[in-house]
């Protein structure tokens, strides 16, 4: 069976015909290898580079690598299908400078963690369960010599940052020195391994190519309807005959649903409130939302990061938008179905 050597992380003996980005990604946790162009080695998120065999590169890769990179070492992994031993260093687990700390402390402290620590508590983008910390202790060595995903010291770091607060380490039975000092020496190491801050997206020029191609074939596709089918429009305007009620387009009926039930307060007028303060006011809240966003979860214990990506993490912000946009939804149907001469409430279906 070949074996794959993934630099400073693992030994595998795999398969004959395995798919090389499908054994890194396996090998990963949450944060996978990205193959932004589902492995048809066009976009070069997956490259690695290859230290030792692999086979030629095919012409996908000779395109979108080009001879340079080639030269240096670099592949698409998606494009290389196993059949004899190789060596690759993959972004994200190079080797680094080992850190000069007693392994048997690390192992104790995530032990500790994974029984008394509130894991939902710790700051962190990671998934952090006992299953994790306890994988991370069976690596332990080779962590600290160099290998290592960069999200593996993240959650290295919001375990020590977290035991590091309050004088928690007195708690921790270890043999081993563990000084609030030494944690923050510990904690400088770590960060220097923690993943980078900003990661480039490539968009051009793949992603630019379906969007171009999306936009004609839809630019297409409504010029042919409106060939083909008549715009659903009212007879002539007379100036004898006005419409009662005169409803606006089904986009603008809740703002004139509003204006209606809005009251005249003091200079300002049903008008003004219903048809323009209210709106630019839900305007305004929306572009602000990002910056305000801190603010309004305010149960999160650490507010020096970014609540996470998920609904769960960002509760508040998101109940306020859901109900933002459930009110306009709510008066764009009373406007439309429920309104008839005079504006009066009638029943659509009588
Ligand atoms: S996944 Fe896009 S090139 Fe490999």
């Amino acid at each position: 069976m070949p074996k794959v050597v993934i630099l400073g992380q693992k030994e595998l003996d795999v398969r004959p015909g395995t798919n090389l980005l499908k054994l890194i990604q396996e090998q990963r946790y949450d944060d996978q290898l990205p193959a932004t162009c589902g492995g048809q080695g066009q976009c070069s998120t997956c490259a690695v580079r290859v230290l030792k065999g692999g086979g030629d590169p095919n012409q996908n890769e000779k395109d979108v690598l080009g001879e340079e990179q080639l030269a240096k070492g670099w592949r698409l992994s998606c494009q290389i299908t196993i059949t004899q031993d190789i060596e690759v260093e993959v972004p994200g687990y190079e080797v680094a400078e080992a850190i000069q700390i007693e392994p048997g402390l690390v192992r104790d402290v995530l032990a500790y963690a994974a029984e008394k620590i509130p894991l939902r508590e710790l700051p962190s983008t990671q998934k952090i369960t006992v299953k994790r910390l306890k994988d991370l202790s069976s690596r332990t060595e080779s962590l600290l010599e160099g290998g290592g995903d960069p999200n593996d010291f993240e959650v290295l770091y919001a375990v020590f940052s977290y035991i590091g607060r309050d004088h928690k380490a007195r708690e921790i039975p270890t043999q081993f020195e563990l000084t609030d000092e030494k944690i923050q020496k510990i904690l400088e190491a770590f960060a220097k391994r923690l993943p980078a801050e900003e990661e480039e997206i490539i968009t051009y020029p793949y992603f630019l190519y379906v969007a171009f191609a999306l936009l004609f074939f839809l630019t297409a596709g409504l010029g042919i309807y409106s060939v083909l089918r008549d715009a659903p429009l009212e007879e002539p305007a007379t100036p004898s005959f006005t419409p009662n009620p005169e409803k606006a387009p089904w986009y603008f009926v809740g703002i004139q649903e509003l204006l209606a039930i809005s009251p005249n307060i003091g200079p300002f007028t049903s008008v003004a409130i219903g048809g323009v303060i209210v709106p630019t006011l839900f305007i305004l809240f929306l572009i602000a939302l990002p910056y305000i966003e801190p603010y309004l979860e305010f149960w999160r214990k650490d507010k020096s990061k970014p609540p996470g990506r998920r609904l769960r993490d960002r509760p508040v912000t998101t109940a306020l938008f859901t109900l933002m946009v459930g009110a306009a939804v709510v008066l764009i149907i009373i406007g439309q179905y429920f309104r008839g001469p005079q504006w009066e409430w009638v029943i659509p279906w009588k």
